[in-house]
């Protein structure tokens, strides 16, 4: 626990937004509340992953590797306070929450890897017959989730940071920051470092309908570091790349395949679309636990939300008359021909990303 604790302290530098932690004296999980931003910067807290349930499914905390993160952490916490005696009792209880916590959110691929990756371990910590063992080795894997979130982005920083010039105008979609990860960022993390590297950037940040994670979070996060930014509607981006207002896209992601087809944010295949019709650069950064071991994208799924989103602005103002009909798919899937690289903790995979992705996912 002591060499967790100093590698946390080492990675503080880089943490001045801490979206979600381990109070390691009230042994519980925090988050900060994103549906509350940026109005109002409530941390929450609990003992109990039913709760962390709810709020990834809430979306009080969300964004691919926060919310896998925090499945991470909401299994340590469900073993810590389960009062089974018998480790198959223990798992058995295991299993139940790994259920609830896998029914949250259907297209975030990091769920997925870091629920299985604690289901491994609990599994493997059972054969020595010890309940206590099974809950301590829990709990340090979710810490090493959580440290490993926040290196892998500081890693996609320093790659990702090589393709952002001085001067740099560069349209960004939904949030890709510290709030959407266990801190710094994916492709706002890679924005991030570019700026700690003393480059005059500025973002445009798609305000992204219907949760308007854009201009609710990424503006937050931006104006809070004083990086330069400009928020736009989600439609504007083809007029910027038309009137050379804009130099890259970049992006992050919910899910890739190995064949590099990328689920993420609605409205990404979009920007994708208009980045490639302009011949500018469109990039996404992601961590490899973000991967699916697939080679096929129809594997991806697709999480449909309420239509109310769609009907009305954040549950407050009703923007289309009674009975009309929305349709609110929460992601969509840029195709790889699209996708100039994709910025990884291993450094930027390119076409064929087949081959590619074959060779960092497989390679030790
Ligand atoms: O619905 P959300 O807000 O969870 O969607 C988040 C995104 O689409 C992000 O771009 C993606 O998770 C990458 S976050 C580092």
């Amino acid at each position: 626990m002591e060499d967790i604790r100093k590698e946390l302290d080492k990675l503080e530098q880089y943490l001045k937004i801490k979206p979600l932690y381990w109070d390691f004296d009230k042994n519980e999980f925090l988050w900060i509340d994103t549906r509350l931003l940026p109005w109002k910067e409530l941390y929450r807290n609990t003992k109990d992953f039913r709760r962390v349930a709810q709020a990834i499914k809430e979306m009080e905390i969300r964004g691919a590797p926060a919310i896998g993160v925090s499945a991470a952490y909401g299994m340590s916490l469900a073993l810590k306070y389960s009062n089974a005696n018998k480790p198959e009792d223990l798992l058995n209880y295991a299993k139940e929450a790994y259920n609830v916590l896998a029914s949250t959110r259907p297209t975030a691929y990091n769920l997925f890897w870091a629920l299985n990756r604690l289901w491994n371990v609990i599994l493997k910590s059972s054969e020595k017959n010890d309940v206590e063992f099974m809950k301590e080795e829990t709990l340090n894997e979710a810490h090493k989730i959580y440290i490993e979130d926040i290196k892998n982005n500081i890693e996609m920083g320093k790659h990702g940071s090589k393709i952002i010039d001085n001067n740099f105008r560069i349209i960004t979609h939904c949030n890709t920051g510290a709030l959407a990860t266990a801190g710094f960022g994916t492709a706002l993390g890679v924005i991030r470092y570019a700026f700690y590297e003393g480059k005059n950037i500025h973002v445009y940040a798609d305000e992204t309908r219907p949760l308007l994670q854009g201009a609710r979070l990424t503006i937050w996060e931006l104006k809070k570091e004083g990086i330069p930014s400009t928020l736009i509607v989600d439609g504007a981006s083809g007029l910027l790349f038309s009137k050379n207002m804009a130099d890259l896209a970049i992006v992050g992601a919910d899910r890739i395949t190995l064949t590099g087809h990328v689920a993420n944010k609605i409205g990404t295949f979009n920007l994708a679309l208009a980045a490639n019709y302009h011949k500018k650069p469109f990039y996404v950064a992601a961590p490899t636990s973000t991967v699916q071991p697939t080679e096929n994208p129809n594997d991806i799924v697709i999480e449909e939300r309420s239509p109310n989103e769609v009907l009305n602005i954040m549950g407050q103002l009703t923007i289309a008359v009674d009975g009309t009909h929305a349709f609110n798919p929460a992601f969509d899937i840029t195709p790889p021909e699209l996708i100039e690289g994709i910025i990884t903790e291993k450094g930027i995979v390119k076409k064929p990303y087949l081959n590619n992705f074959k060779a960092i996912m497989y390679s030790y």
